[in-house]
């Protein structure tokens, strides 16, 4: 069967154009992408896109998918669901799960689960070091073998630089790159919120934006010595996006991410103790957030992932201090691009589609984020009029814990298509 998306605007992030026109796809395949000519003959079923951005599918680099080991959290299943309803077609998952995905056995299982229960295809990232500890190396290579796109210890920084070094000569071997979480835990020790005017009104410990810069200033430093391809997971502090600008100044090859929460949202956020604006890196200071968007504007942030780290709602609905770090991502991420960025002109569309296709698959070297013909038929459909308000009791994953819940955003995905096959349709306002 053909499927024919008919009348939207095509988004080419690697060309980077954007022009009305229609895709073709067949047995899984992009055919063609055409400019209004009539592609279609034969038997074929129709996707109207008039009014629309007919995007390459969404790839996240940055998702908790919880198992194996924390399924009450959230499923393979369930999480790549919450990837479809987002507009994601593919995502590349963190090894802290339970056993942690430090060898072969536990990356195959992901893959394997992921081909029998996923909506989206995924990606696994194996980690740096045996159990994310930070002080033996992982077997990288055997990692690579299974099917390990990056590796990283997220959630963790790898605190000795000795084995960072060690990781990074090991990474620059295998043509992999290492996603660090920069994070000085001498200085972010028992913090909760970052550190200023806010976390001292709140009375809250807390996170010095140095905990993110100095860490972000060694890897560099690191990555520069021993060639490694580096990129720096969920930049929260105007210092690090300074740093990663200086590193590409250079010409090293250094990228980095942000997340819809560092950008959408600042510290004063915490006002009001919601558990739900707990999350690592901190939300950081208005100069910050700016920071970041400036980043993005000029091509120092590369990425937009979101940090998807679903917890369960008895874990989360505690006091401030002892709730878990996290914040879901997958099914706001869109609406708070183009609320946020894309609206107000920070991005325009063909930037911010780039930021989550075509970077993101470059810097993992996975075939994905691109319209041409003969890739694989993964696309996503995006209104970017609709507005809804978040309905965290509508969401596909088991997480909840979101901030935005009650945001009227503008800008939508309302259908997502993985490999030919409509896996998510928007159906009714607020579905
Ligand atoms: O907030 C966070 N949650 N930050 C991390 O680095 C890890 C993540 C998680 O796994 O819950
Ligand atoms: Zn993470």
């Amino acid at each position: 069967m053909k499927l024919l998306i008919k009348g939207g605007t095509i988004v080419d992030p690697v060309a980077r154009r954007m022009f009305p026109g229609d895709v073709l796809i067949s047995e899984g395949k992009i055919v063609a992408v055409g400019g209004g000519e009539n592609l279609a003959n034969g038997e074929i079923e129709l996707l109207d896109a008039s009014g629309k951005l007919v995007t390459p599918g969404l790839v996240d680099l940055h998702v908790h998918l919880r198992e194996p080991g924390f399924e009450a959290k959230e499923t393979i299943e369930t999480g790549t669901r919450a990837a479809a309803r987002g507009g994601f077609t593919s995502v590349a998952c963190m090894p802290n799960t339970n056993p942690v995905a430090d060898n072969k056995t536990v990356i195959t299982y992901i893959r394997l689960r992921a081909r029998e229960k996923g909506a989206v295809h995924v990606f696994p990232i194996g980690a740096i070091t045996a159990g994310c500890a930070g002080r033996e190396l992982a077997e990288m290579a055997d990692l690579k073998e299974a099917g390990a796109v990056a590796f990283s210890d997220d959630g963790h920084c790898v605190a000795d630089s000795g084995v960072l070094y060690r990781a990074m000569q090991y990474a620059r071997m295998l043509g992999l790159p290492i996603i660090e979480h920069c994070e000085d835990t001498g200085l972010s020790a028992g913090g909760l919120v970052h550190e200023g005017y806010f976390s001292t009104v709140l009375g809250l410990k807390g996170i010095p934006a140095a905990a993110e810069t100095v860490m972000v200033a060694r890897d560099i430093i690191l990555a520069e010595a021993t060639g490694c391809k580096l990129h720096i997971a969920h930049v929260s502090t105007a210092g690090a996006v300074e740093l990663v600008r200086q590193a590409k100044a250079k010409g090293l090859a250094v990228t980095a991410e942000a997340t819809p929460h560092h950008f959408s949202l600042t510290d004063e956020a915490v006002l009001g103790f919601d558990p739900n604006t707990k999350v690592n890196p901190p939300l950081r200071s208005a100069a910050d957030v700016q920071a970041i968007c400036a980043g993005l504007r000029d091509g120092t942030i590369d990425v937009i992932a979101t940090d998807h780290a679903p917890h369960a709602p008895e874990e989360k609905d505690v006091e401030y201090g002892n709730a878990p770090f996290g914040m879901v991502g997958l099914e706001t991420a869109v609406g708070l691009v183009w609320t946020k960025l894309v609206h107000p002109g920070i991005l325009d569309p063909i930037e911010a589609i780039a930021k989550l296709t075509i970077n993101p698959a470059r810097i993992l070297g996975i075939p994905k984020g691109t319209l041409e013909a003969g890739a694989d038929a993964d696309l996503t459909i995006i209104d970017p009029e609709l507005e809804a308000v978040v309905d965290p009791a509508r969401f596909a994953s088991k997480g909840r814990n979101t901030p935005f819940a009650g945001w009227r955003l503008k800008g939508l995905p309302v259908a997502t298509i993985v490999g030919g096959r409509v896996v998510y349709r928007r159906e009714a306002p607020g579905g």
